[in-house]
């Protein structure tokens, strides 16, 4: 039986494909009377016009949203039983034993693992997170039975992630070990090299709430999550097919040249047709620039009536006609083109043959067919992005039914028909799901491409010059017999709902225990655009009011990435929400865009995340770095987030004004970070828990609630050795310090990050890193320090190295004893120089004139003159009239923080206003001062 498969933690999580179910507390005789019940439930519910105002309702009928929904389980719209859900799986809860304690630390994996799982590659979309990525996750962060919410859900991967994780076998192909009890280890590389196993998670199915902006979506997602009757369905859907095969047969009849004999065309290619420039002769694009022998397009062609040659398809004159379109009942002047070649099949083989005249005037008859059914014609007078990038108008398109011949529209109208009207609603189900698997190959964006296999461009809606026209069949039976043959988890573990997630009024709060996302990140992808070619089948739309994607068309209206942000914190303060207090949420991000991935940040702690990592997956050697700085995304990032627990929050009510509050915080803070972070057998510095990290987090922390910061940075410092545990310039809570210093004994060795140095900021940690591990002179340090200025910001005043060090370290002039720092390193490195008093003369000589970090005590000094240095910059700029082209960062962001205290919010906005809007925004320290002033501003 399938649910043997699974280790379940409920009973309660499948349904039966036939007999009696049990549902949200009721029971009926079976599945279908189950779905009658709650459609008929939501049909009521649609009455409500407040139901339809919930943001991101999806445009659709009532009718195409009720025959699109599974209810309770899927709607194609706000699922109005989440919550019932919720409280369902949450008393099925498994209990756990006394004195359990939640706790995690922040955890990555490779997001990108999984793509050649079959479950992958049934249903294609835009972009996808594999589900065997989100499993390691889940498995990490969760227990069985705990509620998973993704509220950028897609296709569904993390429900199927969620049920997955009972799945022995499955979780054992990630390369774990499942013991007879449920545990789940993993083998690790100890410190000292050993191989061990280390308990990792439970097995056990987790639940899932999903939800997507997108109808399109979810109906992929419904289908992947579902369980059914698989031997109703695979007898109504080949009924289905056999139908579709018999009333679709004439559309794709050829005759074999050789034989007479008639036969089932495959696919047709299609080409486009031009003038040439110079003698307005037709060329068709095929004959000319297709050398089939080479299998190759020609770059450069020849005019076959004038002879002109070295012609680009840049140069050619694209070639209209008229014709009557019998779906829309109108004349068209559409984009000309010519079938080339037809595959048919033959025996058992396929051939191919130049169209003949009985090819072209079945063509011809079926574009003068009329057809009662239903058609997607669903005009495309949006200004959508990808319309605005490419002339569609130009080839004729400002239609879905535009990227279809007719032919297609035919078949698979034809089969939606037959769908809805043989099968069940089940097998309907499964076979909505083949026909929007199937919309976008059937299209003319199927491209014909010599020497390669026919295929879309991904990422946008485009229609070549060559196109491979399908015939349907075969793909419609490849994908159903795909589908079926998939290894789904079949059980009723999941809730899905189709709405905005900035505003998931069906969630009650603190109700779920891991949030797992991969939201749109800007301009990348434009899910609305692309989906429209399903949605217009299945005649429900994306409402696009609350997409959140910057918008190409847009581009340079600086307000479109505020707009980004706006909804992203919006749906980040949603997810705040939902999730309880102490849990963690994972953000998946994969944007090279300093700027959206600025906004991002910004936006999570915005709505009370804390960050307690951002890594990168290094693919070449398969493991996670630290980032620190915006310039390094260049890979997958992904960002792992905390909601504070509920103690925290109520005591800094209280403590805020006072500097309890920051060490209250620092403490909470701390045991949300990594001890260690390992690669191989390699002890990795761990950035989060760097003393100027702790701070900017902490001073983020204090923004957000809009309290003043109580203490500088160097109190900050000071304050922190006597309260916390420093190793390798790191600070721990004492019961962490134990567990790294005994991986520290083994490993023995620690690997510091490499620093990227952009601005004067990283500049001067770069020269911390530097002086701290080697004291050394102004002449030594110069050669070095010119290597890093490469990759200086062009915006960024290049400070010289001396004003850099005069304002942020010391040096030792070789008057009274030799600094500690500069002694300790002497005194190892140099033979002659061990045991020796601090002011030996020998000592004293080889220590003079090298620079030094000052220990927090003596740094106020240092700091004071500096931030005094840095305000009378920004009083300049302030000052200043015009825009400013070059500037020293440093100093608008001390000037920042300084009007922010003061509450002198228009400064802010008034600088701002000067700088480059790039710089903004991909400054996480500046766009977070100028956000909170923008607030204010607007709230006063
Ligand atoms: C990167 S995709 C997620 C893909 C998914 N991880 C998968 O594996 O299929 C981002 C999704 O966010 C959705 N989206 C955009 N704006 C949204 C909003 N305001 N609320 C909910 N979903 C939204 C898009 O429709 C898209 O499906």
């Amino acid at each position: 039986m399938e649910q043997q498969r699974f280790d379940l933690t409920s009973q309660k999580q499948e349904e039966k494909t036939s007999g009696p179910v049990t549902c949200l507390g009721l029971t009926f005789d079976n599945a279908e009377a189950r779905r009658a019940h709650f459609t008929e439930e939501l049909r009521k519910k649609l009455q409500d016009p407040e139901f339809r105002k919930i943001e991101g309702f999806p445009i659709g009928s009532d009718e195409d949203i009720l025959n699109l929904s599974d209810p309770p389980y899927y709607t194609a719209c706000p699922n109005p039983w989440i919550a019932d859900f919720i409280a369902e799986w949450e008393a099925q809860k498994p209990e756990q034993p006394d004195g359990y304690h939640y706790h995690r630390e922040p955890f990555a994996a490779d997001v990108s693992e999984g793509k050649n799982d079959p479950i992958y590659n049934a249903h294609s979309y835009h972009t996808k997170v594999p589900h065997k990525a989100i499993m390691r996750y889940i498995l990490h962060y969760t227990e069985p039975g705990d509620i998973v919410f993704d509220g950028f859900c897609g296709t569904g991967m993390t429900g199927v992630a969620a049920q997955m994780c009972g799945d022995r076998e499955v979780v054992m192909s990630l390369g774990y070990q499942v013991k007879l009890d449920g545990t789940v280890v993993q083998e690790e590389t100890d410190t000292d090299g050993k191989k061990v196993w280390r308990p990792f998670a439970k097995l056990g199915v987790r639940k899932a709430v999903l939800n997507d902006l997108s109808p399109s979506a979810t109906s992929i997602s419904k289908m992947y999550n579902s369980s059914l009757d698989r031997n109703i369905v695979k007898k109504e859907a080949n009924r289905v097919i056999e139908e579709l095969k018999k009333q679709i047969a004439w559309l794709y009849k050829t005759k074999d040249p050789e034989t007479g004999k008639e036969c089932q065309v495959t696919s047709t290619i299609w080409s486009d047709v031009y003038y040439c420039p110079n003698c307005n002769g037709e060329i068709v694009f095929w004959d000319v620039a297709v050398d089939t022998e080479k299998k190759e397009v020609r770059a450069e062609i020849t005019c076959p009536t004038c002879g002109k040659s070295e012609l680009r398809k840049g140069d050619l004159v694209r070639a209209h006609e008229v014709v009557f379109d019998q779906f829309r009942q109108e004349s068209r002047t559409v984009a000309k083109r010519r079938a080339v070649l037809i595959e048919y099949e033959f025996t058992k083989g396929r051939r191919t043959k130049e169209p003949d005249d009985d090819d072209i005037a079945l063509l011809k008859s079926v574009a003068a067919t009329k057809m009662n059914l239903f058609v997607p014609n669903c005009r495309i007078d949006r200004d959508i992005d990808l319309w605005y990038e490419r002339d569609y108008r130009a080839l004729g398109v400002d239609n879905v039914l535009d990227f279809f011949t007719v032919r297609a529209v035919c078949s698979i109208s034809t089969f939606r028909h037959l769908s809805n009207k043989l099968a069940s609603p089940n097998t309907r189900d499964v076979l909505n799901w083949v026909l929007t698997a199937v919309t976008e190959g059937s299209s003319l964006m199927n491209r014909e491409r010599p020497g390669g296999m026919p295929s879309k461009l991904s990422g946008t809606l485009y229609i070549g010059a060559l196109i491979r026209e399908i015939n349907p069949i075969s793909f419609i039976e490849r994908k159903f017999k795909k589908f079926f043959a998939l290894n789904l988890p079949q059980l009723r573990a999941s809730a899905t709902s189709t709405q905005s997630m900035t505003g998931l009024g069906v969630l009650d709060d603190a109700s779920l225990d891991y949030v797992f996302i991969d939201p749109p990140f800007g301009s990348n992808i434009i899910y609305s655009d692309l989906s429209i070619l399903w949605e217009a089948w299945i005649n429900i739309f994306t409402n696009t009011s609350s997409e959140a994607v910057v918008h190409r068309r847009k581009k340079q209206d600086p307000n479109t990435l505020r707009e980004y942000m706006g909804l992203m914190t919006a749906s980040f303060k949603e997810a705040y929400r939902v999730l309880k207090p102490g849990r963690w949420m994972t953000v998946e991000f994969s944007n090279t865009k300093a700027s959206v991935w600025n906004s991002i940040q910004v936006a999570l702690t915005e709505a009370g995340f804390i960050i307690a990592n951002v890594s990168a997956l290094d693919k070449k050697q398969g493991s996670f770095k630290a980032v620190t700085t915006p310039t390094a995304v260049k890979q997958d990032l992904v960002i792992s987030a905390y909601k504070p627990n509920g103690g925290f929050e109520e005591r800094f009510q209280k403590e805020a004004q006072t500097e309890e509050g920051v060490w209250d915080f620092v403490r909470t803070h701390l045991k949300y970070l990594p001890v260690t972070k390992q690669q191989g057998a390699l002890l990795q510095f761990v950035p989060e828990r760097d003393p100027r990290i702790l701070f900017d987090q902490m001073v983020a922390y204090y923004v957000r609630k809009g309290y003043p910061v109580p203490i500088s940075s160097q109190e900050f410092q000071v304050g922190l050795t006597p309260r916390f545990i420093e190793r390798d310039g790191m600070f721990f809570l004492p019961d962490q310090v134990a567990e790294y210093d005994r991986k520290k004994m083994t490993s023995g060795e620690l690997k510091q990050m490499s620093l990227f140095v952009s601005d004067e900021a990283s500049a001067i940690q770069w020269l911390r890193q530097l002086i701290k591990e080697k004291p050394q002179t102004s002449a030594d340090i110069t050669p070095q320090f010119m290597k890093q200025l490469q990759g200086f910001s062009k915006h960024e005043k290049l400070l010289d190295q001396r004003e850099l060090l005069n304002q942020n370290f010391l040096c030792y002039d070789g008057k009274g004893p030799v600094p500690e720092q500069i002694h300790a390193y002497l005194s190892t490195n140099w033979k002659e120089l061990r045991n020796l008093p601090k002011d030996d003369p020998a000592l004293v000589t080889k220590a003079r004139d090298r620079w030094y970090v000052p220990d927090p005590n003596k740094a106020g000094d240092l700091e004071k003159l500096r931030d005094k240095a840095l305000l009378k910059e920004f009083e300049e700029y302030k000052q200043a009239k015009k825009k400013l082209k070059v500037f020293r960062l440093e100093a608008v962001r001390a000037g920042f923080k300084k009007a922010w205290q003061e509450r002198d919010y228009p400064t802010i906005v008034a600088v701002a206003d000067k700088i480059p809007n790039n710089v903004l925004e991909e400054d996480p320290k500046l766009l977070m001062w100028y956000d909170q002033a923008v607030t204010r501003i607007g709230g006063e």
